[in-house]
This record gives C-alpha cells, structure tokens and sequence, in this order.
C-alpha cells in the first residue's frame, strides 16, 4: 500500500465536489467498477471460456467476439441500475437505451465502445475501453437526437487500457489524468497527473497497408516521415501500429507521436474507420486536454455535428505541431496551393487552371 497516493475516488470528490458535481464524481466511479470488471475478464485470458468470436455482428457488421458482448452488458448494468444515466449508448448496439425506471434515472447520457481494438484480444494484445458523458435532457425521455451533441460538449471522456496494467484515463475538462489499478487492493490510484504530450513528435501511427486509398496530404505526410534526415523533416522517424486505438493513444499520450485513421477510398461508403461519438471525440478530449490535438484533417473533431450516433469520421490526433502540418497539407492539397500534391481540381489538365 502507498501512503499518502491519491484513489481516484478522492481525487474526483476532489476536482467536482466543490463544484456541486458528485453526480459526474459518482458517474465516473461506477466506470471504474465496470472497468475493473472487464479487467479481471480480460485478464483470465484462455483460462476461461471468453477468447474467440460469436456468430453474431454487431450494428457496424463486424463479427462480435465474447468479450465485446460481455464488456457490453458490463457496462450496460453499470448504467443501467447506477441510477446516474437517463440512457445509453454502446457502439456495439443498434439503439440507445433508455432507463425507464424514473427512480433509476439520473442526469447524464453514457455512449461508450466496450471493448476497443478486440481483434487484439485472441492474441493476447492489449485492448481498452473508451466512454463519454453528455448531458441528458431535464424531465423527459432522452430521444436519439439528444446524444447527437458536438464533442465540444462532453461533461467527461477517458479510457480504459487493459495492458500489462490496468490504467484508467479521464478528463472533465480540467487536464488529463491516469490511474493504475492496484489489483490486490482494488483501488485506482494515481499515477499520472495532468498529462502533457510532447509538442514535437518523431514517431507516427498509421496502418500503412491502405497506403494505396490515401489522400494525397496523407501521402505527403507519411512520405515526408519515411524519408527522414533525407528530406525537409530532417530526422528520422519511427512507426507503430497495435490496431488498438486505445493502446495507439495511450503511447502517444505517454511520449508523444501522431495517430492517423484518415479518410481514404477503401470503402466509399466510410467517411472514415473510427467512429464520431464513442472513439473520436473522447480521445480527442482526453488528448487536447493533455495539449495535443484532434482533427479530421479539415475541421476539429470536437467540432463536428454528429447527424448519426454511430456515423465514422477521419481521425488524426496527438502532439500539436505535427496535428497541424497535417492540417496545413489539407489545406494546401484542397486549394491547390501545394503543386505536386493539390487537388485533381487544380492539376494542369483541369478547368481551374
Ligand atoms: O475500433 C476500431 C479499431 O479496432 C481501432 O481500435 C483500431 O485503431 C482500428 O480499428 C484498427 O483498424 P485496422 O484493422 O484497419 O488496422
Ligand atoms: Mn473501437
């Protein structure tokens, strides 16, 4: 046992009690109990009957693995019976649910992805969880369109990263902060206040095997990276791709770097891998409250009017001055500013030139 460590139950009474929040403070304890939970699954491995997949898909037609649905319904009970939440919202589920119960009913919306990068999970690498908390409408249902609020509005987001340790990322507008699960004692404790990014990165996090339907500022980005001490980056750079947004995110909120899920021509029907409400907007606030940034490339993704709960978005995000050389190679490409990589629009055989 630490002496004198600070629980994150005393360090959220700390930060939201003085502001009459307790409500957040206890809504943000019931997460910890659902991720503990998780955690202890996660954690028995092939000890027990939880590895491999399910018959079924869930809304986005990927097939469900065990433990998506069991992080789920984890979370779903948390909620559901917390007596926090007016309703909910799993990336894993079609639809919202609303808590009926008005006893039950409390005054926050919870929209979460269960369990993140769960292809890591038959391989024994590490996967998270990742929650955000909105405001739910006063004395009546929440509808659909309630929880199609900007990010800008999140009351609170983090994640969890089932790894070598459990840790427990959060923020409620004021920093970012870590909390390492002591499993003997069962307590979240403390270990990493008020996380900074560096602003200067020289790592980069792209899964390069769709290199071929990349934008050109992408292109450009990543071509620059590769090139190193050869060319105008004039330092070499190194790569790394888990597959787990969350395990990708935590290292570059650990030591710096950039992550980039961007928009690309796999699937024209996708705007994007990553989805707005329960992947992009909660890491972007964990990571701009730790000084980094979130972008699509073109706008905020904090920015972005969500018109559908589970809609996609192109994500780029971490240390600060790389987020914005790849938003200045957007700009560049979409008006024709940048000759070798603008727009088709703008190229020598175009009308626009
Ligand atoms: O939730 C989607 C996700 O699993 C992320 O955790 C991860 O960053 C990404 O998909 C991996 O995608 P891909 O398999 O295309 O590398
Ligand atoms: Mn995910």
């Amino acid at each position: 046992m630490h002496l004198g460590r600070t629980t994150l139950s005393k360090f959220l009474i700390q930060q939201l009690q003085a502001e009459g929040k307790s409500d957040l403070a206890a809504l943000l304890v019931d997460v910890a109990a659902a991720v503990k939970a998780i955690s202890a699954m996660t954690a028995k491995g092939g000890l027990a009957d939880i590895l491999g997949s399910l018959e079924t898909q869930n809304i986005q037609g990927e097939t469900q693995k065990k433990l998506d649905v069991l992080s789920d319904q984890a979370f779903i009970n948390t909620f559901k019976y917390g007596g926090l939440v007016a309703g909910l919202a799993s990336e894993e589920n079609d639809d919202p649910i609303t808590v009926n119960d008005l006893e039950k009913r409390g005054p926050f919306l919870a929209v979460f992805d269960p369990l993140d990068g769960s292809s890591n999970i038959d391989v024994n690498v590490s996967v998270g969880s990742i929650f955000s908390i909105l405001e739910a409408p006063k004395d009546r249902d929440p509808t659909l369109a309630d929880y199609l609020q900007p990010g800008t509005k999140q009351l609170a987001a983090g994640y969890a990263i089932y790894g070598p340790s459990t840790m427990l990322v959060i923020t409620v507008g004021k920093g970012t902060h870590g909390f390492t699960l002591d499993r003997e004692v069962g307590n979240f404790v403390m270990t990493h206040a008020n996380i900074q990014i560096p602003v200067d990165t020289s790592e980069f996090a792209i899964n390069t095997s769709n290199e071929r339907f990349w934008e050109p500022p992408i292109h450009r980005y990543v071509t620059e990276c590769k090139a190193g001490k050869t060319d105008i980056r004039a330092r070499d750079f190194n790569m790394r791709w888990i597959a787990s947004m969350v395990a990708d995110v935590h290292r570059i909120l650990m030591r710096g770097g950039v992550f980039m899920y961007p928009k690309d021509t796999k699937d024209l029907s996708k705007p994007g891998r990553l989805r707005l409400m329960y992947e992009a907007n909660p890491m972007s606030f964990v990571i701009e409250q730790a000084g980094g940034l979130g972008s699509t490339g073109r706008a905020r993704v904090m920015e972005v009017q969500p018109d559908n709960i589970h809609q996609r978005v192109p994500v780029i995000l971490g240390s600060r001055n790389e987020v914005e050389r790849i938003e200045k190679y957007h700009r560049e490409f979409d008006s024709g500013e940048d000759s070798k990589y603008s727009s088709p629009l703008f190229s020598d055989r175009s009308l626009y030139r």
